[in-house]
């Protein structure tokens, strides 16, 4: 299964004014960490800011204004990371200036740095996964991409220009038939590359979710993953052919943008039939999957952001996680947990390292 070659942890986590967080420097050994405190204390906006270093986005799907602590101009998040090459990442935001670095030099190309430092996350928003709508099964096909495949991202970028100037063009009383010519040469050439890149990743994805599922799940549900392109044939004559509705509707109405992964249970549609369970089940299992992707293609165990999910789980679903994290403990990763004194897990054990959240600090207990 999984290959281990590297190890990469956080090994300094710094913060000012970060939701909070008026200050906080702290440093983390590879392993396991817990960390323990009331609501509201501060735990979950921990693990949002380790995310935001891995992935430049909130997990729970916030833009930069809310990150900032009330009152105050901008934040800053820095990372030390350490393994295959230490690097030091420094991002400040505010609404005037937004500034990112890596080892003192600015990034200038998302996808250059993309890879420094990987996250996985499992959250309650997870559950949208399962129940929400295509948009957020979109973005987890393209996070996958997008830190797994160099040009990836790029290559979306570029679909969702052309796609937002091709929309913007349908939306005028009488569009260029030339420049409209130009944004759809584009947008079929691009779109092409991202649904062949979906094509060929959810099997992979979805074996890995199978077994997943099949570790926590109690009962013997199959679980599968349908990539289903909203193109069915060529997207070229596709395209010709929507255009009395692309008229009419005045925007793009085919193309990777419209694509869903179909998730089912035992063939049929989870989001329509599966119980609670299942569905939480469910995006456990996609979070585990991802997780395990990262490792086999890049070697390199993610560091592994837990919130609250444990709690929700019953015993026997909190089982199937734990390979997971034992994996990453063992293979020098690191794994971040958050939890209220009522539920934690105390299968977990020993060798843990546990903090103490409150008000917007953070203390070692050991
Ligand atoms: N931008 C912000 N500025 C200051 N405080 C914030 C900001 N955003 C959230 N908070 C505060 O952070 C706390 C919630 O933190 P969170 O990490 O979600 O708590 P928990 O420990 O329950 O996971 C609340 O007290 C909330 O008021
Ligand atoms: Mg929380």
């Amino acid at each position: 299964m999984t290959r281990q070659t590297g190890r990469v942890h956080l090994a300094q986590l710094r913060l000012r004014d970060f939701r909070n967080y008026p200050r906080l420097d702290a440093s983390f050994v590879p392993g396991f960490h817990v960390l323990l405190g009331d609501n509201a204390q501060g735990k979950t906006n921990v693990l949002e800011a380790v995310y935001l270093l891995a992935t430049l986005r909130s997990f729970r799907g916030v833009g930069g204004a809310q990150l900032v602590r009330h009152g105050a101009a901008g934040y800053f998040v820095g990372a030390t990371v350490v393994g295959q090459g230490n690097h030091e990442i420094k991002a400040y935001w505010s609404v005037k200036e937004r500034n990112l670095t890596v080892d003192g030099r600015p990034v200038r190309r998302l996808n250059e740095y993309y890879g420094t430092l990987r996250a996985v996350v499992f959250c309650t928003e997870d559950l949208q996964l399962v129940k929400g709508v295509s948009r957020g099964r979109r973005r987890f096909l393209d996070l996958l991409l997008a830190q797994t495949q160099p040009g990836y991202l790029a290559r979306l970028l570029r679909y969702t220009r052309a796609l937002r100037s091709r929309n913007a063009l349908l939306r005028q009383p009488r569009p260029d038939d030339q420049i409209l010519e130009g944004f759809t040469h584009e947008l079929i050439e691009l779109g092409n590359q991202l649904m062949e890149a979906r094509r060929d990743l959810v099997p992979r994805v979805s074996v890995l979710a199978r077994a997943a599922y099949g570790r926590i799940a109690p009962d013997t549900d199959e679980l599968t993953l349908d990539y289903t392109p909203s193109v069915r044939g060529d997207f070229a004559v596709e395209l010709a052919k929507a255009r009395t509705r692309e008229r009419t509707l005045r925007t793009t109405v085919i193309g990777p943008h419209r694509d869903d992964l179909v998730l089912r249970l035992n063939e049929r549609s989870a989001a329509q039939f599966g119980s609670e369970g299942q569905k939480r089940t469910l995006a456990v299992a996609l979070k585990m999957a991802q997780a395990e992707y990262f490792s086999a293609v890049h070697g390199v165990m993610p560091v592994l952001l837990i919130d609250d999910v444990m709690g929700e789980l019953d015993a026997r679903r909190r089982a199937g996680l734990i390979p997971l994290l034992d994996l990453a403990h063992r293979s020098g990763g690191q794994v971040f947990m958050t939890c209220t004194e009522e539920n934690w897990p105390q299968e977990l054990g020993t060798g843990l390292h546990r903090w103490r959240v409150e008000k917007g600090t953070l203390r070692q207990q050991g």
